[in-house]
């Protein structure tokens, strides 16, 4: 199975700019023709969060048309910069999201077991999951123990070392990692936010984040530093699962590069 991720993709109404200054909503239609152009069809595509900028219902409207373009199925969670309710308005659709409450999902149609976690306290831009979703997580966990599993999460539940990031972390991790650490059979945590790629050993598991689609945000370590961002080079993750071989993630940047070279 072959899962594409696409994160942080900041929609903005038709015609307006991310930031004033950048085409977010080209450069979405960008990666999906990149997922669409892959040499492996992805089997799934899923989207961690920050799916539009504001929250506002004209951001969502543009992101579903937009989204609605890919010709594999995607699930969606999502990201500080949602406004829940717009979002599962605009994703009513999307059946395997809950009708009220946060979006905490469990979608089992897979050789990958896939928990999507709701990260986001309505109107804060840290993250944070309370003791009824650990409680939701700790028994869906439970009823299938042994299937390979992927938490997807918006907020990487660790400190990045990028400090104007770290303010705007998952905020006490220790519980959620309990309840993950309790738990052999879960591949990898899966989170964006921070619009880079990282990887760390957390809770018995690998946790990946997900470069943007759109701005990467600078890599500075000084804790000092004030908040930049850049046109990097886009990105997305594929993350390759097969029984025999287990789970490998790759980062794949989007756009036309030189190439490609002989290199035997
Ligand atoms: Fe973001
Ligand atoms: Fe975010």
């Amino acid at each position: 199975m072959l899962i594409a991720q696409l994160s942080d993709i900041h929609v903005r109404p038709k015609g307006r700019l991310y930031k004033d200054v950048v085409d977010s909503n080209r450069m979405l239609v960008a990666a999906i023709e990149h997922l669409h152009g892959l040499d492996r069809r992805p089997d799934l595509v899923v989207v961690t969060g920050d799916l539009v900028d504001d929250g506002h219902p004209d951001e969502y409207s543009h992101a579903v048309e937009l989204l609605d373009r890919l010709t594999i199925p995607f699930l969606v969670i999502p990201g500080n910069h949602d406004q829940r309710d717009n979002f599962r308005a605009a994703f009513a659709d999307h059946r395997y999201l809950p009708p009220q409450g946060p979006l905490h999902y469990c979608v089992d149609d897979h050789p990958v077991r896939i928990l999507a976690l709701d990260t986001c306290p309505q109107g804060k831009h840290h993250g944070h999951v309370d003791a009824d979703g650990l409680a939701w997580l700790q028994s869906t966990l439970a009823a299938n123990p042994h299937k390979p599993t992927l938490v997807l999460m918006h907020h990487p539940p660790f400190v990045s070392g990028i400090p104007y990031m770290d303010r705007f972390r998952y905020f006490d991790a220790n519980p959620l990692a309990e309840v993950l650490r309790a738990h052999s059979n879960i591949e990898a945590v899966l989170c964006g936010h921070v619009h880079r790629a990282m990887v760390r050993r957390w809770a018995g598991t690998i946790v990946a984040a997900c470069p943007s689609t759109t701005t990467e945000i600078a890599l500075q370590l000084d804790p000092g530093a004030e908040p930049r961002s850049y046109l990097g080079p886009p990105a997305c993750m594929l993350h390759l699962w097969d029984p025999q071989h287990g789970l490998v993630s790759h980062t794949s940047y989007i756009g036309a590069y030189p190439g490609p070279y002989r290199f035997f």
